[in-house]
């Protein structure tokens, strides 16, 4: 492993331990009738995943001396809105998966009901996090900050793909490839836009440098879904901790399928440079985040 790698992993996983701990202080507590709840929302949230968006919040906000404190609340709330996608994600009537973060699915672990209201009230809870006064002492942030998660998570954003997704499931038919890119960039792609934005908006950045940002996140987040893709082909269910080899055999709209393995590869790669880019009028401080677009496609997890 190079010295860089080893820096970026030491950063992320201490990234995701703060992101843990702001995760346990912003989730409601396991007590009262409503327990069981509570106790499928930290299933969810707590304790698992890469914590990639999470740590592009907090290298963003970095960039412009934002508090750790901040940071870390719009982390957790990008984590929780991400955490509630992958449970609906999984469920019996979307993609139908038993295993998540190497552990059982919330509908598993739980039951169906409760997996719809932990992934509903995870959504809820990461606004209400945004809008609290500690993340941001001027409403203006919030605001903004409420803007831009919405747009992002929303109709014309990560559900609208998702709803791509199931059709072009259903239908049987091959989309070409303009389709799948912007199937890909409304369901992954844009709530990985918001993480690499939201330490702009905190910050108060010049526009030029959130433009930046949001080009950075715009092609990392291309990537990443090409390499999921990828993964999912070509990797294990003991490295990526969930079920693999599924999207073929439903009939998914991916790169993969329509270019093979090969050719989807050159184009992640192609993306992560382009990402890279993005940073040129960056200094040493986004070094991570440079690391960080090399990560995203070398991963097995
Ligand atoms: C999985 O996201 C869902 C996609 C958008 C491809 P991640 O690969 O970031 O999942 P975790 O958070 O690390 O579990
Ligand atoms: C999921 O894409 C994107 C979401 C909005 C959750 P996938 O269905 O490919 O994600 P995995 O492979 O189940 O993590
Ligand atoms: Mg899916
Ligand atoms: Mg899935
Ligand atoms: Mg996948």
């Amino acid at each position: 492993m190079t010295t860089e790698t080893q820096d970026l992993r030491r950063a992320m996983a201490r990234a995701a331990e703060e992101i843990d701990q702001a995760l346990d202080i912003l989730l409601p507590t396991e007590e009262g009738p409503e327990a069981r709840l509570y106790a499928a929302m930290r299933y969810a949230a707590v304790g698992g995943g890469k914590r990639l968006r999470g740590f592009l919040v907090l290298e963003g906000a970095r960039q412009f001396g934002v508090s750790r404190h901040a940071a870390l609340r719009v982390a957790g709330a990008i984590e929780m809105l991400h955490a509630y996608s992958l449970v609906h994600d999984d469920l019996p009537a979307m993609d139908d998966d038993d295993l998540r973060r190497g552990k059982p699915t919330v509908h598993k672990a739980f039951d169906e009901a409760t997996a719809i209201l932990a992934g509903d009230a995870l959504q809820t809870q990461a606004f209400l996090v945004l809008a609290q006064e500690d993340t941001h002492p001027d409403p203006a942030v919030r605001a903004e900050l409420v803007r831009c998660l919405a747009q992002a998570s929303g109709a014309r954003g990560m559900c609208g793909g998702q709803m791509l997704d199931m059709l072009a499931e259903e239908g049987g038919q091959q989309l070409d490839e303009a389709a799948i890119g912007r199937l890909q960039t409304l369901k992954t792609g844009k709530l990985i836009e918001f993480s690499a934005e939201a330490g702009a908006v905190l910050g108060k950045a010049a526009a030029s440098q959130r433009h930046a940002l949001l080009g950075y996140g715009r092609d990392l987040g291309a990537a990443f879904q090409i390499a999921d893709d990828l993964l999912d082909a070509t990797a294990t269910a003991e490295e990526t901790g969930k079920r693999t080899g599924k999207d073929a055999e439903a009939g998914k709209a991916t790169l993969v399928s329509l270019l093979g393995l090969e050719r989807a590869r050159l184009q992640a790669d192609r993306l992560v440079d382009q990402a890279k880019s993005h940073l040129d009028g960056f200094g040493e401080r986004a070094d991570l985040l440079r690391m960080l677009a090399d990560f995203v496609i070398e991963r097995r997890n």
